[in-house]
């Protein structure tokens, strides 16, 4: 499928001022495309007790199934420091690899951008080898 990845970085990269951190300040911004070339944002939201908090990829993710999609193309994820200059490569967290993982094929594109210019693309089974998913379950 293609898409346009410095746009996809972009609403990433500007998904982050949408964070609400005010434990961490650590703000995180991610832009999902269907296969079908739709975008689903997200970012992270936190919360007084903590565990509550949802990550940006997961945001992204929930609102596109919560409209009835279900395949995906490709995520970028952009995070650091509220007050940071630059980014460093933000990875996806355990739980966020696990909801790819149900939703996702092993040739997911995961994409970590510090930058329009600077990123890295992995796939989810590199991300998430030997994963637990709905084949383990379902058959
Ligand atoms: N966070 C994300 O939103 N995505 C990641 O990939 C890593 C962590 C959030 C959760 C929490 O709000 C903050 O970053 C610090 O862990």
């Amino acid at each position: 499928m293609e898409y346009d990845l410095t746009e996809l970085i972009k609403t990433a990269l500007s998904m982050r001022k949408r964070s609400y951190t005010p434990y961490s300040h650590f703000n995180v911004g991610a832009a999902l495309i269907s296969k079908d070339g739709r975008i689903f944002t997200g970012c992270n939201i936190e919360n007084a007790a903590f565990t509550p908090t949802n990550c940006a990829e997961r945001t992204a993710f929930f609102k596109a199934v919560s409209e009835g999609v279900k395949d995906f193309e490709a995520i970028v994820i952009a995070g650091g420091a509220e007050d940071a200059k630059e980014l460093d490569y933000c990875p996806p967290c355990g739980v966020c690899r696990q909801v790819m993982s149900e939703f996702c094929e092993d040739d997911f594109k995961i994409i970590l951008a510090k930058s329009e210019t600077e990123y890295v693309i992995c796939s989810l089974a590199d991300s998430l080898p030997d994963r637990f998913g709905p084949k383990n379950l379902l058959g």
